[in-house]
């Protein structure tokens, strides 16, 4: 989606664990296609704040609109279709299902919004595309860790989201794996248009963002990339 409206915007959001407040009153505006970098230490609250963003939790206080429809108002059905036809996730632990192939895994998103169809061209040009051209027949534990993490990206974008997010996607993988897939994923949005939201350490990503978020004592900061 293009347009002078903000794909995603946060309005004095605000998430609590019991007493334990994680974000305070955070404002925030998102564009089609922009690239967004998440850092802060480890429990600062970046997964809090894409698993938010995603529709994964609600906030305690405050306003998230997705794709013009505000999450505060729209029911679970309707949440969770939101979430199948725009969104895509990629996580540090990739969470492929073990009991389907490669090819099944991709095609898992398809499928549910589209049932009907075989999606099989598609699931193939993306094993093409992701640098996995004979690994549809195999299951995840048959491949490396990088090689797992491309299957999650090309899960991730197989129906084309609007919106991927990325939970510190290399946080289990060796440094050159790390940056294999991190090139991958950015490149790969950039091609779809897709906007990235990333949670990372990586000092090499924050560099090639668009934009950079620190989360600092449950605050969200905007610093230069
Ligand atoms: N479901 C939960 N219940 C209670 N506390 C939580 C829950 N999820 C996260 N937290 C707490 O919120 C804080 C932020 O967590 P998280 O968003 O996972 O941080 P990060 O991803 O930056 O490491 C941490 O102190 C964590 O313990
Ligand atoms: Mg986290």
């Amino acid at each position: 989606m293009t347009g002078t409206k903000s794909q995603i915007q946060l309005t004095h959001v605000t998430k609590a664990y019991g007493s334990h407040v994680v974000l305070s009153e955070c404002n925030l505006s998102i564009w089609g296609g922009e690239f967004v970098v998440v850092i802060g230490r480890s429990g600062s609250g970046k997964s809090t704040l894409l698993n938010l963003i995603g529709g994964l939790d609600r906030p305690t206080n405050g306003e998230i609109t997705i794709l013009e429809n505000s999450l505060t108002d729209i029911s679970e059905d309707e949440l969770s279709k939101l979430r199948c036809r725009n969104l895509g996730f990629v996580f540090q632990f990739f969470n492929l299902i073990p009991t389907l192939t490669v090819a099944e895994n991709i095609r898992l998103p398809m499928a549910l919004n589209n049932p009907k169809t075989e999606h099989t061209e598609r699931v193939t040009n993306l094993l093409n595309e992701l640098g996995l051209p004979d690994c549809g027949h195999r299951f995840p534990e048959e491949l490396s860790g990088g090689e797992q993490q491309r299957v999650a990206i090309a899960r991730a974008l197989a129906h084309k989201p609007d919106i991927v997010l990325a939970d510190e996607p290399t946080g289990n993988l060796d440094l050159d794996t790390a940056k294999e897939v991190l090139d991958l994923l950015t490149q790969t949005c950039r091609r779809y248009n897709a906007t990235l939201i990333m949670a990372t350490h990586s000092q090499e990503v924050i560099g090639s963002a668009d934009r950079v978020l620190t989360i600092r004592s449950s605050h969200l900061e905007e610093t230069a990339p």
